[in-house]
């Protein structure tokens, strides 16, 4: 039900991001008006099947990344934060036989439905911030969507670890929630749940180039692309599209409420931001349209 990925993430449109294009010049590209509580962290309760029935445009606009990484026969890849396991699958296609694929998600859950649904391709349960099988490198590692669920602060250690799994010459491609992520949702959240009383920051980490590209620079990369752009996208499940995106992916911003409270919220979530983000013509009962923006980039091992 997304719009054509192609639209906005073709790799042509992503090589043609120069060091110039990507730099945040605009009080458009400047960092969001939310908090960045960062360093903190979240913890998601992830569940496969919503997250594959609600949340299904997530990893087909990861199609365009995959495209970008470009893996060729005989490569070794590993997918970092691989969820369900479609793009790695996509990745095993690339590579053939003669490749290697391994998924590695911190979810047992998702680890568990990317085993089930993909028998042949392998996938194990790990922290990126820890990964590090023994004699064993990649040609490269691929993240989608799954970088900002890491602190700012411990993206030292994911970009390190990254560059100690490569090898000399090997690529990190990547996409990720960047400055400005849907920020829209978020704002309004964290000022209703302020308003009730709780202590809300928002609890990813989502980077401008700038900041992302030093994270990248010190651990020993050579960032070849990095580009930050709008990619709004419409959220399946019609008119309760923005309550299940709030289902699947804000556990840890509803932590302290009941069930109860928490469908409060999110009905004073959509009371604030449905005239911005809420088409009531569109499709059969209306379309939410969460204004996500990401960051994508390829550095090259040193
Ligand atoms: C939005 S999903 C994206 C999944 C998949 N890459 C896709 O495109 O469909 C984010 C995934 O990142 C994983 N994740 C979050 N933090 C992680 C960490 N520190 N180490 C490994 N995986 C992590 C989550 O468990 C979740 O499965």
């Amino acid at each position: 039900m997304a719009d054509d990925p192609s639209d906005a993430d073709t790799p042509a449109d992503a090589a043609s991001g120069t060091p110039d294009d990507s730099a945040p010049d605009t009080p458009e590209d400047a960092a969001p008006d939310t908090p960045d509580d960062s360093a903190t962290g979240t913890a998601n309760d992830w569940d496969p099947d919503a997250y594959d029935r609600d949340t299904g445009f997530v990893h087909e606009y990861g199609g365009s990344v995959v495209d970008l990484l470009d893996p060729s026969p005989g490569e070794r890849v590993l997918d970092l934060g691989c969820g369900t396991g479609h793009l790695t699958a996509a990745i095993a296609d690339a590579v053939g036989e003669s490749g290697s694929v391994v998924g590695v998600d911190q979810s047992a859950e998702m680890v568990e439905r990317a085993r089930a649904t993909y028998h042949d391709q392998r996938f194990e349960v790990a922290d990126a911030r820890e990964y590090a099988p023994a004699d064993e490198r990649f040609d490269a590692v691929f993240s989608n969507a799954a970088l900002h669920w890491i602190p700012g602060a411990d993206q030292p250690s994911v970009a390190e670890r990254v560059r100690e799994l490569l090898v000399p010459g090997g690529r990190f491609v990547a996409e990720m929630g960047g400055a400005g992520n849907v920020a829209t949702v978020v704002d309004a959240t964290l000022a209703e749940l302020r308003a009730r009383g709780y202590d809300a920051t928002n609890p990813w980490h989502f980077p401008t180039v700038g900041e992302h590209a030093a994270v990248l620079e010190s651990a020993g990369f050579e960032v070849r692309l990095a580009r930050l752009f709008d990619r709004p996208t419409e959220l399946e499940g019609g008119a309760e599209g923005l309550a299940r995106w709030l289902d699947v992916f804000g556990d840890s911003l509803f932590a302290d409420l009941d069930d109860g409270e928490k469908a409060d919220v999110v009905d004073a979530v959509e009371a604030r931001v449905r005239d911005e983000l809420f088409d009531p013509d569109a499709g059969e009962e209306g379309v939410w349209t969460a204004d996500y923006r990401r960051l994508r980039f390829v550095a090259v091992r040193e």
